[in-house]
């Protein structure tokens, strides 16, 4: 697909699909990770004297206008982290979006209201399309974390018009790439979190990819009582035991190495504080649970990592929102940061809860990439074609008079 590189911006209406998605609490953006990693494809855009108009959702407004799903907040916010004029126009098509933009000046940023304020939006219709490709000249897509919507913002507009990777974009796919695709071996997975069921194709198909796969989690649960191991209380999924253990089977089979906790943290209660103590992955209790893995795991997944040259991460290896269940979580991180830093891992880690796992470990920003994505993460790693993208590479190929 096309880049930056291939667009020459100056005076032209560039359509900028960003992901906005920020997290809110009381009306308040809690974190601006999303904005800031959007920041240089918008000033790129603008310093080449672009007239940049900014689309993005926010939130699942299903098709209605829904006050508190507004983007004003975020513009606001994105004005005040940036030296260009950025308006904001509560419209993203038809006549109040078209004079907005009409009186852009180059070298300026206008925000679009939320996208799904209109049901043409996620049924990527036509009509909506055409409207919002109406807009601008150029569509640059920034959004990989959407890029896994056929939507009309995300997949329609590159179709009608001129398309390009961001900035962002570039750098998650090549980050993505790093990762699986063209690794530096020997690779390894940590994939943790709570089922196996919601994670079945993505562990499909990085067995298929990777030298080792460490299972964290209570999935891990899942896999050990597959196996005969006596899990007590444990969060675990019987019904997919027959499933777990064709896994094994096939990993196996493909040479990779499938990484299992071999002591556990175990408590009677979930709750932050409740007494807890290490067993042997074999000897849990009836009446107990594993909340997290134990000191023996730890250490043998952290000699494995200095084996290792590339580490894939999504999901926590226990219950880290609450200690102490979050220390293997912690250690781990920690471990996988200070390989980083020596130059002897990459580690490139994605998904909603493992952000906020290297977070609370403090190590989030010495990972070698760590993806703003969540859903599109997951789905990238089940080794699924992202609508997103696809069109863009698509799109590359057609010939638009640039
Ligand atoms: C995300 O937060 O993962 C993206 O913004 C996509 O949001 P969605 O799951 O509502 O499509």
């Amino acid at each position: 697909f096309k880049t930056l590189d291939d667009l020459s911006p100056e005076g032209k209406r560039v359509l900028l699909r960003a992901d906005l998605n920020v997290p809110v609490r009381e009306g308040a953006i809690t974190d601006t990770t999303r904005i800031d990693r959007v920041i240089p494809t918008i000033c790129e855009l603008a310093d080449k004297g672009a007239r940049v108009i900014v689309l993005s959702h926010f939130d699942r407004p299903k098709g209605q206008v829904v006050p508190s799903m507004s983007l004003a907040p975020v513009a606001e916010m994105l004005e005040s982290k940036i030296q260009h004029k950025v308006h904001f126009v509560p419209e993203c098509v038809g006549p109040k979006a078209e004079e907005a933009v009409a009186s852009l000046k180059d070298g300026e940023v206008l925000v679009l209201e939320n996208t799904r304020f209109h049901a043409g939006e996620e049924k990527n219709d036509a009509a909506f399309t055409a409207m919002m490709a109406r807009l601008g000249d150029y569509y640059v897509n920034d959004a990989f974390s959407a890029a896994h919507r056929a939507h009309a913002s995300t997949e329609g507009l590159a179709r009608h018009l001129p398309s390009f990777a961001g900035r962002l974009m570039e750098a998650e796919l090549n980050a993505l790439s790093a990762a699986l695709e063209k690794p530096e071996r020997p690779v390894g997975a940590l994939i943790g979190g709570a089922k196996i069921s919601t994670k079945l194709d993505l562990i499909g198909n990085v067995i298929g990819k990777v030298d080792v796969l460490f299972i964290g989690g209570a999935m891990a649960n899942t896999f050990l009582a597959a196996q005969g191991v006596a899990v007590g209380t444990s969060l675990q999924e019987a019904e997919m035991h027959d499933t777990a253990r064709k896994i094994l089977d096939q990993a196996r089979a493909g040479g990779c190495e499938i990484v299992l906790p071999v002591d556990a943290v175990i408590a009677r209660e979930f709750r932050a504080g409740a007494p807890s103590e290490v067993v042997a992955i074999d000897r849990v209790p009836d009446d107990a649970m594993i909340l997290d893995a134990g000191p023996e795991t730890v250490a043998l997944i952290e000699s494995k990592l200095e084996t290792l040259r590339t580490l894939v991460w999504n999901g926590p290896l226990g219950a880290f929102e609450i200690a102490p269940f979050d220390a293997a979580t912690v250690a781990v991180a920690r471990k996988a940061a200070a390989l980083t830093d020596e130059g002897k891992l990459k580690t490139i880690a994605g998904g909603g809860d493992t952000v906020s796992a290297l977070r609370h470990a403090g190590v989030a920003d010495r990972m070698t990439y760590v993806s703003t994505a969540g859903g599109a993460f997951l789905e990238w790693l089940e080794g699924k074609l992202l609508p997103g993208i696809a069109v863009l590479t698509d799109a590359a190929r057609h010939v638009f008079p640039v």
